[in-house]
């Protein structure tokens, strides 16, 4: 009960905040500064499946989201006055990261953030020493598949009928960006001896 009060009287202060820059100081809603980038809590789930819904066409559901917390995924919200404009989870296991989903709300995609988010879900990665950083996207997201071309993620496979379709199933590509470069690999050697 008090978490409810809490996320409402949150909810409340962050709309007034909202609706007074858009009276007064419009510039500030686009300014960059007050993007703020945390770990997922399960008060923004509901925010979140609003967007999935909005932008697949099989959005996870609400225990798929609590189920990546429980297990310990990686879960990030980059927040603007106190609205959800992204998030992104990574999975790491056996010195590999594993992007489960990076998703950007449709009135905030084209600016930027989901470049920034894949780069936090990278920091991730680093700083739990990952060799590699993997993710599967479907062929037909040609927008997805331009950001990660573009941040140095590389097509190494093709997993069949990986993907739910309004026909049957769709394949998946499977995408890759190695961690180590030599000169990481000669500090560790370094470090080690
Ligand atoms: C794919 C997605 C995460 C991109 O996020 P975004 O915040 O809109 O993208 P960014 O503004 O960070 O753009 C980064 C790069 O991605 C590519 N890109 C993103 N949207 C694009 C579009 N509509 N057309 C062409 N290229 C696009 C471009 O290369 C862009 O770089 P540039 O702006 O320098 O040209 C977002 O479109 C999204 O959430 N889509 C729905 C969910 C989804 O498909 N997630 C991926 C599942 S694998």
């Amino acid at each position: 009960m008090t978490d409810w009060i809490n996320n409402m009287k949150r909810m409340l202060i962050y709309n007034a905040e909202r609706d007074f820059y858009a009276k007064f100081y419009p510039e500030v809603l686009e300014d960059e500064s007050i993007l703020n980038l945390r770990l997922l809590k399960r008060s923004d789930i509901d925010q979140l499946i609003k967007i999935e819904q909005q932008v697949y066409g099989f959005p996870w559901s609400a225990q798929t989201f609590k189920d990546c917390m429980k297990i310990g995924y990686s879960c990030w919200v980059m927040e603007k006055l106190g609205d959800i404009v992204a998030y992104g989870i990574v999975s790491i296991a056996a010195g590999e990261a594993h992007v489960m989903n990076l998703c950007v709300d449709p009135k905030h995609q084209r600016k930027g953030y989901g470049r920034k988010v894949m780069k936090q879900l990278i920091s991730v990665a680093l700083e739990e020493r990952c060799r590699l950083i993997l993710l599967e996207v479907r062929p037909s997201n040609q927008n997805a598949i331009a950001l990660y071309h573009g941040m140095g993620f590389n097509e190494i496979g093709r997993r069949k009928d990986y993907y739910p379709a309004e026909k049957g199933r769709e394949d998946a590509l499977l995408l890759a960006m190695d961690l180590i470069t030599e000169e990481s690999e000669e500090e560790e050697y370094f470090a080690s001896s």
